[in-house]
């Protein structure tokens, strides 16, 4: 290990930990030397998996007993705000899951631990890995496509219809998505943050948003066990952005077909670009230029991007913050605050 190497934690070995194991294990310039969860017989079993030296059972032997520089919290979304505060305290720099929290309030607060502590913070919208959709943001913030009038995204997944990620019945890691007292803000917290992201990264913020959310009858008594199913399976959102397009962007888990698709189409007055992820999430299509008149599209391949785990990496060995930090988690947990006041009165709310 040299000098520079980062030492990292990884906190919550769960399914999605699975995916930080493995990117950190491929970066040189760092080494996963811990790894804990409150099931201290699965923080072991992940440590053997990935070649992790240590297993702790929680945050508090894992800040005791481990001497590490980075911490990537991969908890449910519940327990991202105390756990990411905690490690702030004691100066880790955070790499923290999506959504950031579960409110804004307690996003606000992270960002102001994040401040406090100087450290470098990021939140794993895993979607800007994507060379898409850089490009995409890039030909947007360079006029392109011109000004942009109207923006159609939509996350799509299929596990509460079908199968094909396994039964949700029998499955903790799809059960507390389901249950707003398990922490969950429903599909709208869980991918909703990242089709939100999706388009706005591109297309600038969010002015105001007009929200329907969704909880489909889906078990005997709406409940699994201890729990009760009640957060939002779809999330229907009008939006304004404070540029003045507007935008329907809106997602579900009821949607057979598509797995895990993503789609972006952003209409400008000079032209309209587009990403389908079920089609390539290396390139896009786009109608502009001489192609506009004639209605005909270009597709367009590009090239691989860094991720996320690289630039967190990278950031705190250079000591410059790179995005999306907690601010930009904030920013989001924001609209989705409002899409939830909307759909409970009915009403447009400005973000
Ligand atoms: N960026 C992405 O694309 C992406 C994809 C999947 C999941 N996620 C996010 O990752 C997080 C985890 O999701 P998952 O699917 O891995 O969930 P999961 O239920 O499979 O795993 C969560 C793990 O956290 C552990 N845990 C719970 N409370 C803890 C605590 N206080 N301290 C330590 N460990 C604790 C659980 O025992 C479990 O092992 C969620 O926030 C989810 O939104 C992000």
């Amino acid at each position: 290990m040299t000098k520079k190497t980062v030492r990292l934690a990884i906190l919550g070995t769960g399914g999605m930990a699975n995916v930080h194991a493995e990117r950190f294990n491929a970066n040189k310039d760092c080494a996963v030397v811990a790894a804990a969860d409150v099931d201290l017989a699965r923080a072991e079993g992940f440590a053997a998996k990935h070649n992790i030296g240590s297993a702790f059972s929680g945050i508090k032997e894992l800040l005791r007993e481990s001497k590490f520089d980075a911490v990537s919290i991969v908890t449910p979304d519940a327990f991202h705000a105390p756990l990411a505060i905690a490690c702030l305290k004691a100066g880790k720099h955070v790499l923290c899951e999506k959504p950031l929290a579960v409110t804004y309030p307690d996003a606000k607060r992270m960002v102001s631990a994040a401040k406090k502590a100087g450290v470098i913070n990021m939140v794993n919208l895993s979607y800007r890995d994507w060379p898409a959709i850089q490009a995409v943001a890039a030909i947007v913030r360079d006029g392109e496509i011109g000004d942009v009038r109207h923006v159609e995204a939509s996350y799509l997944q299929a596990w509460l219809a079908s199968k094909i990620w396994g039964d949700w019945r029998t499955t903790p890691g799809w059960l507390w998505r389901l249950s707003e007292k398990h922490g969950s803000r429903g599909v709208l917290g869980d991918v909703g943050v990242h089709i939100v992201d999706f388009a706005t990264f591109p297309v600038g913020p969010i002015a105001s948003v007009f929200c329907r959310l969704k909880v489909f009858p889906k078990a005997p008594g709406n409940r699994v066990g201890e729990y009760v199913l009640d957060a939002n399976d779809s999330a229907v959102l009008n939006v304004e952005f404070k540029n003045g397009a507007l935008g329907t962007i809106h997602t579900t888990r009821w949607c057979g077909g598509h797995a895990n698709r993503l789609f972006l189409k952003i209409a400008g007055t000079k032209g309209t670009v587009e990403i389908d992820s079920d089609r390539t999430t290396a390139g896009y299509r786009i109608c502009a230029g001489d192609d506009l008149d004639k209605g005909q599209w270009r597709d367009v391949a590009v090239t691989e991007v860094p991720n996320n785990y690289q630039r967190f990496v990278k950031a705190i060995r250079t000591g410059k913050q790179d995005q999306p930090d907690f601010v930009r988690g904030a920013e989001l947990q924001k609209v989705l605050d409002a899409c939830i006041v909307s759909d409970a009165e009915g009403r447009p709310v400005k973000v």
